[in-house]
C-alpha cells in the first residue's frame, strides 16, 4: 500500500484497467489527492461497478514489492451523452510531473477512440457531434487547470456552484476525440 512518504525512482508508467485488487490503493490515493473532498468508499465502490465505467490505474515497476509494481495514479471515468466524463484523476504527490497523469488521460482518449461499445451506447457518435472527453475542474485548482490545458482540453463553460459539498465554481473542459483517418495503420507503417 502506498503512503505519502514513499518514493522510488520510477520507470515508465504502465497504464491498465483497475481491478478489485487495486481498490484499497485507489481509495488511499483518492484521500491523499483530495483530502476532505475525497470520495467516500461507497462512492468509489459505485464507480468501480458502474456499467459503463472506465477505471484506469498507472503503475510503476517496483521490484521491492511482491507484486513487482506500485500503483501511484488513477483515473475514474463514466459514460456521458457525448463520450466519457472524467470523474476523478489523481497521482500521488511524490510522483507528479513525471507524465503519469498524461499517460492516464492519453490511455482514456485511446480507449474512447477504439471502443465500439462506448460509441454505440452513447448513440450520438454517428456523425453530427464528435465524441469527446469532458471533465469539470474547480476554478481554484490551478494545477489541474494547467494539466488539462497541457492535454489539449479546452475550457468551454464556467459552471457556477458545480459541486454538492463545496461552494466552488468549475470550468468545464472538453477534448474532442477524432477518429483515426481511413487507412491509418499506426506509427511506423509503411
Ligand atoms: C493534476 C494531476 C493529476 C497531474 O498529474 P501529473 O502526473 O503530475 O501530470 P503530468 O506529469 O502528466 O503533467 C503534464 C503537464 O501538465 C502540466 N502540469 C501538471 N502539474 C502542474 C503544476 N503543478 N503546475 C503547472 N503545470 C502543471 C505541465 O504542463 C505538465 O508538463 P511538464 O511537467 O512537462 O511541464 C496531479 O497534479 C494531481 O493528482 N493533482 C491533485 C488531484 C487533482 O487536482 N486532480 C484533477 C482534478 S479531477
Amino acid at each position: 500500500m502506498i503512503n505519502a512518504a514513499m518514493t522510488y525512482a520510477p520507470s515508465e508508467p504502465t497504464i491498465r484497467k483497475m481491478t478489485v485488487d487495486d481498490f484499497n490503493t485507489v481509495y488511499a490515493l483518492e484521500q491523499m489527492c483530495f483530502q476532505e473532498h475525497a470520495w467516500h468508499e461507497h462512492e468509489l465502490y459505485s464507480q468501480y461497478h458502474g456499467p459503463y465505467a472506465v477505471n484506469l490505474v498507472g503503475a510503476i515497476a517496483a521490484p521491492q514489492f511482491s507484486r513487482g509494481h506500485l500503483v501511484v495514479g488513477y483515473l475514474l471515468a463514466a459514460q456521458c451523452s457525448d463520450g466519457l466524463l472524467i470523474e476523478n484523476l489523481g497521482v500521488a504527490p511524490a510522483y507528479r510531473r513525471r507524465g503519469i497523469g498524461s499517460a492516464l488521460v492519453q490511455c482514456l482518449i485511446e480507449t474512447l477512440r477504439a471502443d465500439k461499445r462506448l460509441v454505440v451506447v452513447s448513440g450520438r457518435f454517428s456523425g453530427q457531434r464528435s465524441p469527446r472527453i469532458v471533465t469539470d475542474v474547480r476554478e481554484t485548482n490551478g494545477e489541474a487547470v494547467r494539466f488539462f490545458r497541457s492535454q489539449a482540453f479546452l475550457a468551454t463553460a464556467l459552471i457556477p456552484r458545480a459541486y454538492d459539498r463545496i461552494p466552488d465554481d468549475a470550468y468545464r473542459f472538453e477534448h474532442i476525440v477524432h477518429a483515426p483517418q481511413p487507412g491509418f495503420a499506426g506509427r511506423g507503417a509503411s
